[in-house]
């Protein structure tokens, strides 16, 4: 069988991340297009992984690439278009998280996908990240006992684009760029149990000057049963990324630490090149991470992505979860203007999330 052809869609920061997994690990896709507005980073990354063609008009590039999926890692705004057009134009959808920007949108780009018989396919790693999915396994296999509370921490000091900090581009800040691996998680350990109600509260505390959006946030999803998720996120967090899971139950308990775990501690004079993500100084101690790419489990999540267009299998996770995520988030930026809980199912007419929060 012939290896499934890939369309990479921007090639910022994840999309490196994904060109490295398709690379490294998923033998059976070639990457054979790449889009880039900008024509000599457009070349320069074709060049580098050596993909045939690049484009620097997406629509061109859904059209002409002859590629069978599209990978999207473009900013959130442009999340509800690409999946449209590229489906209406025969291509399966990989795209990163967050899934859109409203219900609205999340309810026309399933549609539009269902309608062409095209899979979309959610990009939540976390649902992949081999330490994560061992810790699942041994809760299913009973080990903690009747899960009762979750915690999910994802910080660190800001993103790396100036896209996250414009309200219009990102949907919101650090609860909708990181609180949608915290509620993705939730769900994919509680097997997708409904969600009764979340409370949220944040501020804008460290990028006060760059954003509208929070840069610190604190949500708490109760599920139909009463457990608890507890998700914590920060973009004015030091120290560089953090990644935590908690798990606890009536017999037992799980911490597991994505990135500090899977690193050695070093402590250097002079400092060093590259620590880890967003890690600021590398003098002094310093976690020295190694295979980031595969230990947050990217090449996992595109090799079944994959394995599921060649095979016609269901996803793991799809663009109904990423919508169920997006209820979530919408719920906790009302929460924390009004300061009270928000029962679910909650569909509000606004344009973007942060709209909630700031009463627009
Ligand atoms: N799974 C994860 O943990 C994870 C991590 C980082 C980013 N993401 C998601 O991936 C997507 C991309 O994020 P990123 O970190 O790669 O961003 P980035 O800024 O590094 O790259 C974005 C890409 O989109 C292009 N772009 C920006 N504005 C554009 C516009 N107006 N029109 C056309 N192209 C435009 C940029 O040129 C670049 O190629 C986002 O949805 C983000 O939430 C997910």
């Amino acid at each position: 069988m012939s290896k499934t052809k890939v369309l990479l869609l921007g090639a910022g920061f994840i999309a490196d991340i994904h060109l490295e997994s398709y690379k490294r690990f998923v033998a059976d896709a070639e990457v054979v297009g790449i889009y880039s507005r900008r024509e000599e980073r457009a070349r320069e990354v074709a060049k580098h992984w050596g993909i045939a063609n690049y484009y620097t008009d997406w629509k061109e590039a859904i059209l002409k690439s002859g590629a069978d999926v599209v990978d999207i890692c473009l900013p959130n705004f442009l999340h509800c278009a690409t999946v449209c057009f590229a489906a209406e134009n025969g291509l399966h959808v990989i795209l990163e998280k967050p899934l859109c920007l409203s219900l609205d949108e999340a309810d026309l780009m399933i549609e539009t996908c269902k309608k062409h018989g095209r899979k979309l396919m959610y990009a939540e790693e976390l649902c992949f990240a081999p330490k994560y999915e061992r810790v699942r396994k041994t809760v299913e296999e009973g080990a903690v006992g009747k899960i009762f509370q979750l915690r999910q921490c994802e910080k660190h000091s800001g993103p790396h684009s100036d896209w996250f900090y414009n309200i219009e581009q990102s949907g919101g800040g650090a609860l909708m760029d990181m609180g949608c691996h915290a509620f993705g998680w939730f769900r994919w350990i509680l097997k997708r149990k409904a969600v009764k109600s979340v409370y949220a509260t944040m501020r804008t505390l460290y990028h006060t000057g760059r954003t509208k959006a929070e840069d610190n946030s604190l949500a708490i999803a109760e599920f139909e049963d009463g457990t608890l998720g507890v998700a914590e996120n920060s973009w004015a967090k030091q120290g560089g990324m953090d990644d935590r899971i908690e798990i606890y139950g009536t017999e037992g308990v799980v911490y597991a630490d994505l990135f500090v775990g899977n690193s050695a501690l070093t402590y250097s004079e002079k400092g060093y090149g590259y620590a880890m993500e967003k890690a600021g100084s590398t003098k002094g101690w310093s976690f020295t991470i190694f295979e980031e790419v595969f230990n947050q489990g990217y090449p996992h999540e595109l090799a079944h992505f994959i394995d599921c267009v060649r095979n016609n299998k269901e996803p793991i996770v799809t663009g109904e979860d990423g919508r169920a995520v997006l209820e979530m988030m919408l719920a906790a930026y009302e929460s924390a203007r009004t300061g009270a809980k928000v029962m679910l199912p909650f569909h509000p007419k606004v344009k973007k999330p942060i709209d909630l929060w700031l009463g627009k």
